[in-house]
């Protein structure tokens, strides 16, 4: 395993390799894309090709880019012998008589190196493998919740991409995971990076933190819901998606008043149920808000299929392995396979459960994004009478846009649709009449809902102030929902 270099030592490696140019923005330059050696993709000769030039970056990265052995000899003539010496120490590189062997894979993400199991371990049916920053773990680092912390909680840390980000913003993180090589490779990486905050423990979900409590947890679990319990990385041990379960049933305990957890995960929907229906009952009673965005959905033979693709190498047994995925989701009723993330957070009092599919392809913070729609529930909340929300101050969010389409018509230009359209966060977009894109030009922030409608209410051919004021209503709560609009709650925003 790898040894823990002192400070000094891990800040000379790194900065060894920022100055080689071993950094996420170069290596999609100089390798032309930022993938990883994979059978799967057969680009090992491309990398090969694109590594070929003897120098100091193309050595370091056919070690822990590609993976491949390289001459002793060779390397000490573009890697200093002091660099050499350090990487021998702490065993990211290994002797094998004239041959030196890469021990991990190294990926720059987000300003920090990250140490994992080389990709193609994957290939090799390794139980115990550590996983590399990889589509999952950007993905919730981007949605993380990226307010100050006192106590942050990265449950299933892995190579410990999520806790050396969460350090930044986090007086303290806890690091766990079940798998020993994991621990070790999060405390090898912290060191790495002179990140100072996060103590690593090893133990089964919750338990290494009983007693504690976080303002952020994340968790990146194994929630691939498969007959097998091979991996521990991916391969959810309870029956289909009861880890996941587990860990929203249990989260408020872990969690401080105002504590986000983010998870992501996969559930079944079983025949005969809406999508919703599992999820409610996982969500029932854990004294949290929820906010469920459900991304992709499968059928159980494509996800059989994808499944034995990604963890499986060896095509002779895919019969076997097909009838066997098959089997266990049909004798479970299984009818479709939900991907998305889960957002928790713990609130005294009445709690709601927003339930939802979105877009893909999120943009901007979305940090930002998911506290302003928890905020936009409370204020929702609090003002449940229309008496209440017409004392508020709206005002249409900065990133809202109104598109109009027109059609020629007997030459000339005929509006058609008019839509509002958010530019970050979920591309979302609403139709609106005319009048309704009138009265939302009123609502600046400057004034009360109750002016705005009344100041509406007033112009020529409107219906009644009270018509008016329904209808206005309902668009003004939907569209806080929806995070097409802010409000103060009592002084106005200017
Ligand atoms: C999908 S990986 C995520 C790794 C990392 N957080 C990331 O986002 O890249 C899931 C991690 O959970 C760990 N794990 C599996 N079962 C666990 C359990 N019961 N308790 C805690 N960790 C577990 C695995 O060892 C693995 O490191």
């Amino acid at each position: 395993m790898l040894k823990l270099l002192d400070a000094d030592s891990s800040r000379r490696l790194r900065k060894f390799f920022e100055e080689t140019g071993y950094t996420e923005g170069n290596l999609r330059k100089h390798l032309g894309a930022a993938e990883l050696p994979s059978r799967q993709l057969r680009n090992e000769a491309r990398l090969l090709d694109r590594t070929s030039e003897h120098t100091p970056l193309n050595a370091l990265l056919r070690w822990f880019w590609v993976g491949i052995a390289q001459q002793r000899g060779r390397a000490a003539t573009v890697i200093p012998s002091k660099i050499l010496a350090l990487l021998l120490e702490s065993g990211l590189v290994k002797a094998e008589g004239n041959s030196l062997l890469p021990a991990a894979m190294l990926l720059h993400f987000n300003g920090f190196f990250v140490a994992s199991d080389h990709a193609s371990a994957i290939e090799r049916k390794h139980a115990e493998l550590v996983l590399w920053p990889n589509p999952t773990s950007r993905s919730l680092h981007r949605f993380a919740v990226r307010r100050h912390s006192r106590a942050t909680l990265d449950l299933g840390t892995g190579s410990g991409i999520l806790s050396l980000a969460a350090a930044q913003f986090s007086d303290s993180v806890v690091a766990t995971d079940l798998n020993p090589r994991a621990t070790a490779f999060a405390r090898f990486n912290a060191h790495l990076n002179g990140v100072e905050n996060i103590e690593i423990v090893e133990g089964d979900c919750f338990a290494p933190v009983a007693g504690r409590r976080f303002d952020l947890i994340l968790s990146n679990p194994p929630f691939f819901i498969t007959p097998q319990t091979d991996h521990l990385f991916c391969d959810n041990s309870m029956e289909l998606d009861g880890l996941c379960r587990r860990l929203v049933k249990e989260a408020r305990e872990y969690l401080n008043e105002d504590g986000y957890m983010e998870m992501l995960c996969e559930w079944v929907q079983v025949k005969g149920e809406p999508w919703e229906e599992r999820l409610g009952e996982w969500l029932e009673g854990t004294g949290c808000d929820a906010w469920v965005m459900k991304n992709f959905t499968q059928d159980p033979e494509e996800y059989a299929q994808r499944r034995i693709r990604e963890t499986s190498h060896d095509a002779s047994q895919d019969a076997a392995s097909y009838a066997n995925y098959m089997h266990y989701y049909r004798h479970q009723g299984v009818q479709a396979i939900h991907d998305g993330l889960v957002v928790l957070r713990r609130r005294e009092g009445k709690n709601f459960v927003r339930m939802e599919e979105v877009p893909s392809n999120p943009t901007g913070d979305l940090s930002e994004m998911i506290l302003s729609t928890f905020a936009a529930h409370d204020l929702l909340g609090k003002c449940d009478t229309a008496e209440k929300l017409l004392t508020i101050h709206p005002r249409l969010a900065q990133d809202v846009r109104l598109e109009q389409i027109c059609t020629i018509s007997e030459g000339n230009w005929k509006a058609e649709t008019l839509t509002l359209r958010l530019t970050s966060g979920f591309p979302r977009h609403l139709e609106v009449q005319p009048q309704v894109a009138e009265f939302l030009s009123l609502c600046d922030g400057s004034r009360t809902a109750v002016s705005a409608i009344l100041e509406f209410a007033s112009k020529p051919n409107s219906s009644s102030p009270d018509k008016v004021a329904t209808e206005c209503l309902g668009i003004i709560r939907k569209l806080i929902e929806r995070g097409f609009m802010t409000a103060a709650e009592s002084s106005p925003e200017r």
